[in-house]
């Protein structure tokens, strides 16, 4: 594959329409395969897939429920075998069991295989020919592919909240030592190619926490973990299982999740860690950027109504060479460093009327002001410890007054032009009630379609502490005049909702994944230039079937194939009974999977 041709900001591709068909949809001139889906072999030997007999024992050994963070990890030169490492968020019982009638129906090893269908799976892939398109890897020894689940013994915690008494259970009096991830929605691939996944809703899935008090009932609350009800709307019941989901008898097991996990593929059998010195929020997930001197600089979202954009910087250089000592001091360097939440300064702030009107000088924008929360392995918030800063991140982004967001979900560095992408997925309780009121950060009340925020550090520095933003999209249905994609004709534009995941091409242009489209059609995945003359020209390129949202995105680094994650096809929201929703990929029934999209003609991805 000597021919590479140079990605380009000019997208020539046709929109696809907005549609309600249970499909995946591709422009004209694309096609697209399903590489692997639930049920499929990633460790070799595993049972063949039988959604009627599904047990435990095939769980574990299967691709996993729910789809959701997706990277591709070259094995060779020209990528023509690769990894592809995927989260598994949650998973739809409803969906995924033919005699479904509730939760509390559910047998003990379908609990089991729900908790088995939830974590990270590693598999090989390889190139068709000299294509875009790839396929999964079915035969010989595949020593990478691997299953991480929520009943993974072990992953360790790191950093300076490890061992501490915030996270030390009956059955782990070390606080180090924690059985499994929960929830792992987005991530990013660090400059040495590890793996970063974020545990976002850990929440629901711990039942016991109306018995606590005081400052633990506070803490709780503060994570969305129910403190009324011992069985909130939703729960998982997993304590049905094992006790570890019961806080009653162990109140600090929630506290070993919500952290951002790294994960090493290229290692088999390697231990994946928690990194303490990341904070402990909803993660959606993590990305990083080497600044100008070498630092690892993590950017990282808390997915929740009014919660807030964190940054991490590390205190040790990352090592560019390939070697095995780089590759093993490279391992450390997310072990300690500074945490710092956001805080957003608006430049017409009397202006805003929570309408989306822009402003007269014609920008939402301002500066903002990084706060550390711990520096030198010390606590920077007055009242807090280091190792409450690290558990109870959320209370001390409260103390220091970081700027409440729209739910911050993917948050990304552009590799081109080196500034932050943040997709802010919608609040629908912005402005209501009691609720803040619309800002110039989130400048719509009741914000149903959500958001993209440009952050551009000063000077360059992803290590300082002061920047710019501004908003160069507000989504929604273009027709409607309480939307925005950089001054661009907005009758040429596809309508958008509800940003969640966010890539770049070699270009730099924007790709956005949407999740939970609020203008009634199928979600998909969208490109935008940020620069040029089609600067704002956003168009959908592809949608995903019904009742799915659009993860991932990949972009491979020749630009030659975009990798989505299908997650939850057939879920509508609300529904607690099977629905017939959805039968893609296969005619029968629906199976969460990861699809790859590449060009006919071997063009470049949208180009
Ligand atoms: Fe799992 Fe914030 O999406
Ligand atoms: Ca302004
Ligand atoms: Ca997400
Ligand atoms: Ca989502």
């Amino acid at each position: 594959f000597t021919t590479m041709t140079e990605q380009t900001t000019n997208l020539t591709f046709k929109a696809v329409a907005p549609n309600r068909v249970d499909a995946l949809v591709v422009p004209n001139g694309y096609d697209h395969s399903v590489v692997i889906r639930w049920g499929d072999t990633v460790v070799p030997g595993a049972p063949k897939f039988n959604v009627h007999g599904q047990t435990l024992d095939a769980q574990l050994k299967q691709f996993g429920y729910n789809n959701d963070f997706v990277a591709v990890l070259p094995l060779d030169k020209n990528a023509t075998r690769a990894l592809l490492v995927c989260n598994h968020e949650y998973t739809n019982e409803d969906l995924m069991f033919p005699n479904f009638v509730s939760q509390d129906a559910l047998s003990l090893e379908q609990v089991k295989i729900a908790m088995a269908a939830h974590g990270m799976s590693v598999v090989e892939i390889e190139r068709v020919g000299k294509t875009g398109e790839y396929v999964l890897v079915k035969s010989g020894s595949r020593p990478y592919n691997r299953r991480v689940t929520a009943l993974t013994t072990h992953f360790k915690m790191t950093g300076p909240a490890a061992g501490s008494d915030l996270l030390k259970t009956a059955a782990d009096p070390t606080g180090t030592d924690v059985i499994g991830t929960l929830n792992n929605c987005a991530g990013g691939v660090t400059p040495w190619g590890t793996i970063l996944s974020g545990e976002e809703n850990f929440n629901q899935y711990f039942v016991g926490a109306e018995t606590s008090t005081g400052d633990a009932k506070a803490r709780f609350n503060r994570y969305g973990i129910d403190t009324v009800n011992h069985y909130p709307s939703g729960s998982r019941k997993w304590d049905r299982a094992d006790e570890r989901f019961d806080l009653t008898k162990n109140p600090n097991e929630a506290n070993r999740f919500g952290w951002i996990v790294e994960f090493d593929p290229f290692t088999p059998g390697s231990t994946p860690r928690k990194h303490t010195a990341m904070g402990r929020v909803k993660h959606e997930g993590a990305n990083i950027i080497k600044s100008r001197d070498a630092k690892a600089v993590a950017y990282m979202g808390d997915d929740e109504r009014f919660d807030y954009l964190y940054k991490f910087v590390s205190d040790k250089k990352v090592d560019g060479r390939n070697t095995p000592e780089a590759r093993k001091h490279n391992l450390t360097v997310l072990e300690s460093g500074t945490l710092y939440v956001a805080k957003l300064g608006f430049t017409s702030a009397t202006e805003i009327d929570g309408t989306g009107k822009l402003p007269t000088d014609g920008a939402f924008n301002g500066t903002g002001t990084w706060i550390p929360l711990v520096k030198g392995g010390k606590s920077m918030v007055e009242g807090m410890t280091v190792e409450e800063v690290l558990v109870f991140t959320r209370l001390a982004g409260d103390k220091v007054g970081a700027t409440k967001m729209d739910r911050p979900e993917d948050v990304e560095p552009n590799p081109v032009n080196r500034k932050i992408y943040v997709a802010l997925t919608n609040n629908t309780n912005r402005g209501v009630g009691t609720n803040p009121a619309a800002d110039e950060a989130n400048p719509r009340n009741a914000n149903k379609h959500g958001h993209i925020l440009e952050i551009t550090e000063d000077n360059d520095d992803h290590t300082g502490t002061t920047f710019t933003w501004q908003i160069p999209i507000v989504c929604g249905d273009p027709t409607d005049p309480a939307t925005y994609f950089m001054g661009y004709d907005k009758t040429k534009v596809s309508p958008i909702s509800c940003p969640d995941n966010v890539a770049f091409d070699g270009a730099g242009n924007l790709w956005i994944s949407t999740d939970g489209n609020a203008l009634q059609s199928n979600d998909g995945l969208f490109a935008v230039p940020l620069e040029g003359p089609e600067k704002g020209h956003l168009k959908q390129f592809l949608s995903v079937p019904f009742g799915a949202e659009t993860c991932g995105p990949w972009i491979t680094d020749d630009n030659k194939s975009v990798f989505v994650a299908v997650q939850h096809p057939g879920e509508i929201s609300g529904a607690s009974v099977a629905s017939p929703a959805s039968n893609w990929p296969d005619g029968d029934f629906a199976k969460p999977g990861i699809a790859v999209t590449w060009s006919v003609w071997n063009k470049n991805i949208g180009a």
